[in-house]
């Protein structure tokens, strides 16, 4: 715990040295962002202006949520929803998606940064991104993406040596919501890599709304390393008496030390039961559930 205290003292001395102007912030609503947010309103207070883009590829109720937990900061709220969705759309290859999104998501950036004119830019960087993304093994968009147009004195990582547990320890003791310290992970493309082929707001409205059953009924009960519904496409089902093509969804609950390894847990058959049961009748056009039992390799966590 001294370690950790020490860790916000020295770098919220270090971040008000770095930084003399305005500064921004992407939230994520990821630990990483918020703790890098809490961290520099600390040093810098009101120089400091947290932006949340409104992607439509996040998590159900989480621009309110992000509003209720920066509330006493300068936060802006941008709703891109259909700049994504336009990005988006004809786009079927997995790889094209992240960069699709990456990309709208550096370019609307851009522009609010210009916008706030602010000099500084702040961002979450952690130490397994920087390795993960020397690795090369998926195009992860919050590293080394940001800016290439906007020019900004200086660009601060106040977290860039700490790994996610550490991470953690330092939302706890900054006394952020268990909510967000102990969150899973979610990438940084958001639902468009839960929605197999053309992500459309359709699609991104039942995938939202499976994911928020599955993480209420797994999360607190089952503390999986990670846990979320995919859209995997269409199949034939029967709904009041009536055959219908309606979504197929896969569940995922995933134990895991750092991502780079999983195995599918071994859940009780009667809360897979009550999922199911929970997505088949809460979506309308979803007709069938599936319970995906691959570990990582040979699956990646994600569906693409
Ligand atoms: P995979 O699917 O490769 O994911 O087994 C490993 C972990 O990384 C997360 N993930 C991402 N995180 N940007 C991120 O910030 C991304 O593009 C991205 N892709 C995957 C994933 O949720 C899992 O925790």
């Amino acid at each position: 715990m001294v370690k950790v205290d020490k860790f916000i003292q020295k770098s919220t001395e270090k971040i008000k040295e770095q930084i003399d102007g305005k500064a921004i912030i992407a939230l994520s609503g990821g630990v990483d962002s918020s703790v890098c947010t809490v961290l520099a309103h600390n040093a810098i207070g009101d120089n400091l202006v947290p932006i949340y883009i409104e992607t439509g590829l996040m998590r159900k109720g989480e621009t309110e949520r992000i509003k209720e937990t920066f509330a006493d900061m300068n936060l802006r709220v941008v709703n891109m929803k259909n700049r994504f969705l336009n990005a988006l759309e004809g786009v079927e290859d997995p790889e094209e998606k992240r960069r699709a999104v990456g990309e709208t998501f550096i370019r609307v950036f851009e522009e609010i940064a210009k916008e706030e004119q602010a000099e500084y830019l702040i961002q979450g960087t952690i130490y397994p991104d920087r390795i993960e993304s020397d690795g090369g093994i998926k195009s992860h968009h919050n590293v080394g993406g940001l800016p290439d147009v906007v020019d900004f004195k200086d660009i601060v990582e106040p977290i860039s040596d700490l790994y996610k547990d550490e991470v953690r320890e330092v939302a706890k003791a900054l006394d952020l919501p268990e909510e967000l310290s102990e969150r899973m992970p979610f990438p940084g493309p958001g639902l468009a890599v839960r929605i197999i082929d053309e992500v459309t707001e359709e699609k991104l409205e039942v995938v939202r709304e499976a994911n928020a059953i599955v993480e209420e009924e797994l999360v607190e009960k089952y503390h999986p390393w990670q846990t979320f519904a995919a859209l995997l496409g269409k199949g034939t089902g029967v709904k009041g008496d009536v055959r219908v093509h309606g979504w197929i969804i896969a569940v995922r609950a995933v134990s895991s030390r750092d991502g780079m390894t999983a195995e599918a847990m071994q859940l009780p058959w009667d809360v897979l039961n009550r999922i199911e049961s929970r997505i088949n009748s809460e979506i309308k056009s979803v007709s069938r559930v599936v319970y995906d039992l691959t570990p990582k390799p040979p699956a990646t966590i994600e569906f693409e």
